[in-house]
């Protein structure tokens, strides 16, 4: 796919979810690896700081978008009584299921749902988190209603995510690597001709974190803590459900 068919996708909700559901299906066994590549070894540092920001002990957390599960495992790790991963690409999630068997993590289970239709009660975690997920999300907003649904009052959420960079010394730098570097190692260890190519693209029509952070607010959450991580590159917002909302 070419990168202006990559961004034809995103005049079409449906469309680009229905790509995104199958592409992470088809990149899913070297996507770990992908990761550890294009960050430099930092995503899993990334992961447990976002967790410990947000769990307590004994917490009931949702990783939606858990993909291969390692938010859900670093929620885990930070004292999570039990973590719930979702995801709508079934491949992702086996691999999910057969990392947490072989790191023996207990209470971890992994089901297929959408993140704009979870598949939760109402006030029924302590944690909503994500990881890398919502630039993929057409319907945003829906998906902080669901998970402003789930959270009980006095909950926590986190989310993780490659902004829009709005300036800064290292934007060119950033680019070069996003729009350039990027797509060709994808290609290179993924083997898929256009997910490393629709990532930068899904950055450029992502929010920054100023956006993000007013999107988190029209949502009802308050916004009790914003990151950049790696000069900018990644953010990590850091909210709270309040007790009325
Ligand atoms: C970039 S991967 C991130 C995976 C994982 N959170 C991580 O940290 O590596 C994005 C994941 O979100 C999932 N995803 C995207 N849109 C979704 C939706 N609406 N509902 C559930 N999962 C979704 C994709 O299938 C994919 O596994």
């Amino acid at each position: 796919m070419t990168a202006d068919r990559t961004d034809r996708l995103f005049e079409d909700g449906a469309a680009r979810a229905a790509y995104v559901q199958t592409m992470f299906g088809d990149i899913s066994p070297r996507y770990d690896l992908m990761n550890r590549v294009m960050t430099v070894g930092q995503d899993q540092g990334w992961r447990r700081r976002a967790a410990r920001a947000v769990v307590r002990p004994g917490d009931t957390v949702v990783d939606a978008g858990t993909g291969t599960g390692d938010l859900a495992l670093a929620c885990i790790d930070a004292g999570a009584a039990q973590v719930i991963g979702l995801d709508f690409a079934g491949t992702m999630l086996t691999r999910a299921r057969a990392k947490s068997e072989r790191e023996q993590f207990g209470h971890t289970g992994f089901a297929l749902g959408d993140a704009t239709r979870l598949p939760l009660p109402d006030a029924s975690v302590d944690v909503w988190c994500s990881a890398f997920m919502v630039r993929n999300i057409p319907d945003l907003d829906a998906a902080l209603r669901e998970a402003a649904r789930v959270l009980r009052p006095g909950g926590r959420l986190a989310v993780l995510e490659i902004p829009k960079m709005d300036g800064g010394l290292l934007r060119p730098f950033a680019r070069v690597h996003f729009n350039q570097v990027v797509p060709r190692l994808g290609r290179l260890i993924s083997g898929h001709s256009s997910a490393y190519t629709y990532l930068p693209v899904s950055v450029d029509h992502f929010l920054t974190p100023r956006e993000f952070t007013a999107r988190l607010r029209a949502a009802g959450f308050e916004v009790t803590q914003v990151r950049r991580l790696m000069f900018g590159t990644v953010a990590m917002h850091v909210a709270r459900k309040p007790e009325v909302l």
